[in-house]
Formats: C-alpha cells, structure tokens, sequence
C-alpha cells in the first residue's frame, strides 16, 4: 500500500497534533499515531505549561531561570525565542478550546516549580497535559484536511543521499520522502510518501526500569534518526524526576507533581526530618537535578526505599481542590494526602537532547523537522526546567510548521521510493528472546547509566549492550517486522547514544553527575 501526502506528521502528542493543526490550512496531512491517538506523554503531564504572563514576571527573569537550569550548555537564541514566543502560543492552545485554572479574579492561577523564580505555570488542577490532549484532538478530528492513522508504527523514515542539497553547513546530504508505517491490524508495510516530514514521537523512558513515561516512551524517532545518519546530541542529560509515587507493583510510575513542593511540599526522610537545606540553600524547589541526586544520596546512604513528600501542614480542602487526581490516587492505594506523607522515590522522566534541529525546527536531513521531546533544540542545555517543555513543544512546531509551509511549492513527492521488502523473513519462533532482552536493556541502563554515573559502570554498560546490540540486529534481520522487536532495536540504538555521549562528556554537569569528576560542591 502507498500513500501520498503533503505533510505527514509522526506522533499525536503536543507537538504533532498542534504542528498538523497549522499546517492543514496549505495541504493534506497525515498523522501516525503507534496506539491510541490521546495516548502520549502529553496526556501524562500534570503541573503545567510555563509563560510570563503577569508583572512582576519578566521575560528576563523566565529567561536567566531557565539559562541556569541548563547549567551552562542552553543556546541563548533558542531560549529567547522560546521564553518571548510563549504567550503568544498560550494564546493559541486556547483558541483552541484548552481551560487553564483561572482565580476569583478572573487571572490565571499560576504556580510555581523547582528552579522558577516566579509564578508562571498555568495548569488545569493537576491534569494539564490530558486537558491540552482533548482540546488538540477535538480540533484535529474536525479538520477535515488531516487523517489520523492509528495503531500505525513507523519502522524507519526514508531516506536518500542526495548530492548536492545541503542548504546549511552543518546539514548533512540526505534527504528525507517520508517513512515506512506497520499497520498493526494487518502487519503490512505501507510506505507513506510525503512531502515534508515531522517526527514527534516523543521521550524514551521506557529504556528505563522506573519511569514516568507511557509504554510508548521508546525513543523510536532519535533510533530513527540514528539509523539514517542524522545528526543526535546531548542525550546523556536524562532528566530523572525527583517525586515518583513509590509502588513497586506499577508501570509507569505516577507523578507526584513538582507543583506540589511549589504548593508547600516538604521532603522528608522516613523519620520524619527535613533534609533539602543540607544539599541546596533553595531546599525542596531546587532545580530537578539536585533534588533527585540528593534523594539518591539518602536513600543509598540509610539502605532505604524511599522518602516522604509531605503536605499534612497545608489546608486539607486547598490540597483537594488544586490537586484531585492525586489525592484520589494516593487513597486508591490506602494514603489520605491530607493527613499521611506521600511515599516517593526518582523515576526517569524527560530526554533534554535528540534531533538535533536549529531554529527552524529543521533537523540534519532535509525535509525532515523534529519537535517535542524527542528533538534537541538547544533550550534545555543540561538540564530542564520544570513545565519548559510543553511550552518547547508549542513553540518549535509552529516554527517547524512555518518552514515547512513556505518550502511546500518547491518539494515534491519521490515516486521512485520502492516499497518494503520483507521477502526470506520470517516470525521469531521465541519472543521470549525479546521480552527478555528488553528486560536486560532496561535494568543495564537503570543500573549503571541512571542518576549517578562513573568511569566504570558506564563502560560496563557499553560492552552489556554490544552484546544486546548484535544479537537484536541478527534477529531483525531475519525477522518479519514487528513493533516488539522495533522497540527493543530503537531502546537499544537510545541507550547506546545515552552511553556514549555519557562517556565522552569528561565532567559533571547538570543531569550528568559522574562521581569520578565531581564537582564544585562535592568538595
Ligand atoms: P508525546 O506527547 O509523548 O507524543 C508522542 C507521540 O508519538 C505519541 O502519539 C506516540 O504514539 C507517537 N509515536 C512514538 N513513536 C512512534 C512510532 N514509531 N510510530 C508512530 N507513532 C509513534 N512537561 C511540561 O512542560 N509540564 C508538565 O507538567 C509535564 N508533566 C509531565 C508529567 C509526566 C508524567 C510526564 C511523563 C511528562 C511530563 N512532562 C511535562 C513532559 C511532557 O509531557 C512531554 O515532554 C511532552 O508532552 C512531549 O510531547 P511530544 O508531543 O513531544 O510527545
Ligand atoms: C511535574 O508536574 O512535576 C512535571 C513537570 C514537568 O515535567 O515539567
């Protein structure tokens, strides 16, 4: 089966749906979703969306919070850009029907998180990220320019050498047709042609045992670009989050919303005492890092599980109504918030690099954009600020969809693409190789590449996944495609890049502590 369309837009989250919104006013467009269109990381998000909205807010202030987050590797002009371009893009996710929390007053009611010095996260109670989901899909369902293809998994984007294309020095000579999509209700190949192509397919969590992403978290789109010789950074900045609820029987972990230690909250050891002073003079609103490197610490240092977040001191009737779903799930599971500490631990989070892209949202190939999580855009550096990302998201597919609008009348669609050949393949008789292989990925990656790294663990990881890595291509090549065997060569091709860049950074850095270069504050 072959498909032709002007834009084809791989992922449903955020950055996908809001990209294939402006794009369908200038051509057909298609987005591929590899499950449920609402199933995204996006829809997990809770504390919220950041913008300078009021005074005393500033884009200043916005800007240097964020700039000390990333700890010295943000890019100044992707910063800017993000930080002044916000409300202008507030403003659109409201146009299209998304309801922020708003005070008597009729303002927005803005919170606070880790490392901002100012209230400037909008949020609907704690489920942001699934209210900004329904409003995305509302519109793109209704559009009647835009297919939505669920259940579709993209396999690999296509991709050709293409002399003499560079249009920027650091852009490689390769140009991108579209990509190969699995139907997974019939298991065929179709081969979806298109003009421009964006990759939206989000974060990888998954590469690791304890994470706060989705299933679908499996860095599918950075594998992708790996494999087509585009260009990856900065993936050794994975960010951990301090605050995951601590029950070992679920996957993914649930979210303890950092808005909560922006309410108030205060972590404490399992005997009752404060400790965030002793680690950082900004104590429980420290950015993520350090937070979740000092609950590391003191849980390896007392042999214990996990530490409490405590908010018994604020007004009982104030913590249910700003925070709902978490209160309905901590006593699903036996804890009344308002009364008894919540039990958390750090759990993998966020990819601050990927793709890289410049300005444009262009990556390395042409005609292929990245935005979302799983690009690199250069505002992060080595570390996110809370509530950046949905804002990064926003802000880059629509300079993604900008760029992509303006050069539609010179693309064309390549008919010489072939399709798909899977002759001489078949199914793997054991899936149990692969289940089990993923298991291994997921524990090498939590055990030597997690919060606290060294020389030593890191090299061990490379040579565990080499193995993990020739055995999966051997049993790709011979295998009929299917998703399983997919993710675990995309978790793969992840935590290889993870390590590697890990290994070659030669310091300790924002979310890359490496105790064999400590820093500054450990002496
Ligand atoms: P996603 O929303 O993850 O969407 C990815 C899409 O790609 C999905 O549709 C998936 O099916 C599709 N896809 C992936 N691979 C393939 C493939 N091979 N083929 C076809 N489709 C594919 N950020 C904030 O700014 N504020 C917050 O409050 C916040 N809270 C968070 C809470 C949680 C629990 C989590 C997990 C994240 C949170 N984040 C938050 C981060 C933020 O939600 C994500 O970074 C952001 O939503 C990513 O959006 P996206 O559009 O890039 O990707
Ligand atoms: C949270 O609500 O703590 C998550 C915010 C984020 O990841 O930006």
């Amino acid at each position: 089966m072959r498909r032709e369309f002007d834009f084809l837009v791989i992922g449903s989250g955020i950055a996908g749906l809001s990209y294939a919104l402006k794009v369908a006013k200038y051509g057909s467009v298609a987005v591929v979703s590899k499950t449920e269109i609402k199933e995204t990381n996006t829809a997990y998000a809770q504390g919220g969306i950041s913008s300078v909205m009021y005074e005393p807010d500033s884009f200043d202030k916005h800007v240097k919070d964020t700039l000390i987050a990333g700890d010295g590797l943000c890019d100044i002009e992707a910063v800017t850009k993000v930080v002044k371009e916000a409300p202008e893009q507030i403003q659109q996710l409201l146009n299209w029907g998304t309801n922020f929390d708003k005070d008597e007053s009729g303002r927005f009611d803005l919170h606070r998180e880790g490392g901002h010095s100012e209230h400037r996260i909008l949020h609907h109670k704690d489920n942001t990220g699934e209210e900004i989901q329904r409003a995305l899909i509302h519109e793109v369902k209704n559009h009647s320019s835009i297919q939505v293809y669920e259940n579709h998994f993209a396999v690999d984007v296509i991709t050709q050498h293409h002399l003499g294309k560079v249009t920027e020095p650091w852009m490689r000579d390769i140009e991108c047709y579209g990509a190969y999509i699995l139907n997974k209700d019939n298991g065929q190949i179709e081969t979806f042609l298109a003009k421009t192509t964006l990759l939206a397919t989000g974060g990888i969590g998954s590469v690791y045992q304890t994470t706060t992403n989705p299933l679908i978290a499996t860095g599918d789109g950075v594998a992708m670009v790996f494999r087509a010789k585009g260009i990856i950074e900065n993936m050794e900045f994975v960010q951990f989050h301090p605050t995951a609820l601590y029950n070992l029987s679920e996957r993914p972990s649930f979210l303890i919303t950092e808005a909560m230690r922006g309410y108030g909250g205060i972590l404490r050891r399992q005997n009752g005492q404060e400790f965030m002073e002793e680690y950082d003079e900004r104590g429980c609103l420290a950015p993520r890092d350090i937070v979740a490197r000092a609950i590391d610490n003191e849980l390896k240092n007392r042999g214990e599980e996990y530490v409490y977040l405590d908010v018994t001191h604020k007004d009982a009737e104030e913590t249910m109504q700003h925070f709902p779903n978490i209160y309905k799930k901590c006593l699903s599971l036996g804890i009344d918030i308002t009364k008894e500490m919540i039990p958390v631990v750090p759990a993998a989070h966020y990819l601050c690099g990927g793709i890289k892209v410049d300005l444009k949202g262009r990556s390395s190939i042409n005609n292929l954009y990245a935005a979302g999580e799983c690009a690199s855009t250069g505002l992060h550096g080595a570390n996110r600020l809370a509530s950046n990302s949905l804002i990064e998201a926003l802000v880059f597919s629509n300079a993604a969809a900008e760029d992509a609008i303006e050069k539609l009348k010179d693309s064309v669609c390549n008919q010489h693409i072939p399709d798909w050949n899977d002759e001489g393949t078949s199914h793997p008789e054991e899936m149990i190789l692969i289940t089990q292989s993923n298991k291994e990925v997921q524990q090498i990656m939590s055990k030597y590449v997690g919060i606290v790294r060294s020389k030593i663990r890191l090299n061990r990881a490379y040579d565990r996944l080499e193995v993990l890595y020739r055995e999966t291509e051997a049993l790709y090549q011979d295998s009929k495609v299917s998703e399983k065997i997919c993710h675990l060569r995309n978790k793969i091709n992840v935590g290889y890049l993870i390590i590697k860049m890990a290994r070659k950074r030669k310091e300790s850095r924002g979310l890359h502590y490496n105790i064999d270069y400590p820093t500054k504050l450990d002496h």
